[in-house]
């Protein structure tokens, strides 16, 4: 007997196990009072001092803790106190001590965060603070854990930024990709997280910044999903129904063009990337209306679900990991679904070309002529440079959708990641005011993004002889004649080239980032669009 096909539908039902959603409290009150399995306080470096002390030094000492873990070591009777004069705890950026308080308090256990020097205190310590301790709770079993908000009192970031940072750090840290592991009843979560706040005052403030925080983590970690998933089952139809699901919830029209309103609109960058494949591609339109007039957002993102090469094939070794050519596309559609979640007042458009980029008796060859919808004519030379030929329709759709300011993000180039590593995201732009407004984005999102030069001599890199354009410059610049190749199809709007072919993918754990997709630009997105609005 033959066993069912897994790709369909029954491999879903056997396996499919929604991580369930964390339950987030606020609550006003004293730590020490607090019950459940584990309460996080925190330790900045140099402070306490060591050796044995005298009751009036550990009093200071304790003042020196500062307000929750001053008050926890005293119920504990001087335990962390204790900690930090053996040389134990130090308070150093990373450390975790914990601590069973048999009884003394109504949390089981105490974590206690060593966070570093308070100069070199960030929001995104905040957030790789609270995903390291979230991740650490959850290993050792616990459920119900309750926290304060970490602050260094420097005055650098406030108490309702911090709250966001504390709990997108958890919800970004806690992430996993879950659905094909068969195994995992057994596996252990965290399934609720109290935040602690001494001052009823600022309940509302703080109650405002989980809402936030959540909500960016959460359009985030839908991104990572979008990318986790495999390219069987994550078509460029399966993307659209995804994408269909996520508007409607949040309450944002969905457009989906399919095979022939793309020939009516004469998409021939689409159209040709996709005659290699089987799957019908389409262009996926999602519109935020936040408010009649003012700026309007267009976000375009690269949806290439998977990414052969084509006939210009790319070797074997890592092709898996070309699932994830769509990164860019998980952005856009997460973004725009959170911005309007948030409810921004200002008007946002999605536009995402998905199709797959795989060799077949039909598929586009080197050397073909392509003419994309704004009638520019492209030598394709190399198959494998297939986003820029997908982003030129989109690019030009959405400028034909009236937006006032573009972005694009996408894995476009191997050669922004020799460039830049794994730990920037280029950005490509000529508009030097947007593109400061995008760097700002990123700097309050803590993704970074590093500037690349679009001079114009690059251009030279890729005219082509029997066309306007070809889609390839050679090797060298390579990252910045991607972005070159766009730019033909912007025209005179403000327009910013995201390259996160580095950063969409974590090879290891670290922080708020789990091994795996990243979810990159998802927030940073809709930090743009909250940077638009303060202009
Ligand atoms: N999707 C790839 C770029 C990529 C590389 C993303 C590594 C993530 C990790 C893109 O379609 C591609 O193949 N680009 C070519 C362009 C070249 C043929 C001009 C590349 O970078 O080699
Ligand atoms: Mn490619
Ligand atoms: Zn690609």
């Amino acid at each position: 007997m033959i066993a069912d096909a897994p790709e369909r539908d029954g491999f879903f039902a056997l396996t499919h196990r929604k991580e369930r959603a964390l339950d987030i409290r606020v609550m006003a009150g004293d730590v020490t009072t607090v019950k459940g399995d584990a309460l996080v306080v925190n330790l900045f470096e140099g402070v306490g001092s060591p050796g044995e002390g005298t009751g009036r030094k550990r009093a200071r000492e304790r003042k020196l803790l500062g307000g929750a873990t001053a008050a926890v070591d005293a119920v504990l009777g001087g335990a962390i106190g204790k900690l930090i004069r053996a040389g134990e705890a130090t308070g150093k950026w990373g450390e975790q001590t914990l601590v069973h308080s048999l009884g003394r308090l109504p949390a089981e256990r105490v974590l206690v965060m060593g966070l570093g020097k308070t100069e070199d205190f960030t929001l995104d310590r905040v957030r790789a603070g609270s995903a390291e301790a979230a991740r650490t709770l959850r290993r050792i079993g616990a459920r119900r854990v309750a926290t304060i908000v970490h602050e260094a009192g420097t005055g650098v970031f406030n108490h309702a930024q911090a709250t966001q940072a504390l709990v997108e750090g958890a919800l970004l840290g806690l992430y996993r990709f879950t659905r094909y592991k068969t195994n995992n009843e057994a596996t252990k979560a965290i399934e609720r997280l109290t935040i602690v706040e001494r001052d009823r005052l600022r309940l509302r403030a703080v109650t405002e910044a989980v809402r936030r925080g959540r909500i960016l983590a959460d359009a985030a970690n839908a991104a990572r999903d979008l990318v986790n998933e495999p390219g069987n089952t994550l078509t460029p139809r399966e993307l659209a129904r995804r994408a269909r699901g996520m508007a409607r919830a949040a309450r944002v029209r969905c457009e989906v063009l399919g095979p022939r309103e793309l020939r009516r609109l004469g998409a021939g960058g689409i159209l040709g990337v996709a005659r290699g494949s089987q799957e019908p591609p389409c262009l996926i339109v999602l519109a935020y209306r936040g408010r009649q007039g003012g700026s309007h957002l267009g976000l375009v993102g690269k949806g290439i679900t998977f990414d052969s090469g084509g006939i210009s094939l790319k070797p074997a070794e890592h092709m898996e990991s070309m699932k994830g050519d769509m990164a860019g596309a998980a952005a856009v559609i997460t973004a725009l679904c959170a911005i309007a979640r948030l409810g921004l007042p200002l008007r946002v458009t999605a536009v995402v070309p998905a199709t797959e980029n795989l060799p077949s008796g039909s598929a586009l060859k080197p050397g073909d002529i392509l003419r994309a919808m704004s009638g520019k004519t492209i030598e394709v030379i190399n198959t494998d440079a297939e986003g820029r030929l997908v982003l030129a329709d989109a690019l030009h759709y959405a400028r034909r959708r009236r937006v006032t300011h573009l972005v694009d993000v996408a894995t476009l180039t191997g050669a922004c990641v020799v460039a830049l590593g794994t730990i920037n995201s280029g950005a490509f732009g000529g508009d030097q005011a947007w593109l400061d407004t995008v760097l700002k984005a990123g700097r309050t999102t803590g993704e970074k993004i590093w500037p690349m030069p679009m001079d114009p001599e690059y251009d030279e890199l890729i005219k082509s002889d029997i066309a306007e354009i070809k889609n390839t410059g050679g090797r060298k610049g390579g990252a910045i004649t991607g972005a070159k190749f766009l730019q033909h199809f912007v025209g005179e709007t403000p327009w910013v080239h995201l390259d996160i072919a580095g950063t969409s993918e974590s090879d290891k754990e670290k922080g708020y980032q789990p091994k795996g997709a990243t979810g990159v630009m998802a927030r940073t997105l809709v930090n743009l669009a909250i940077e638009m609005l303060a202009k």
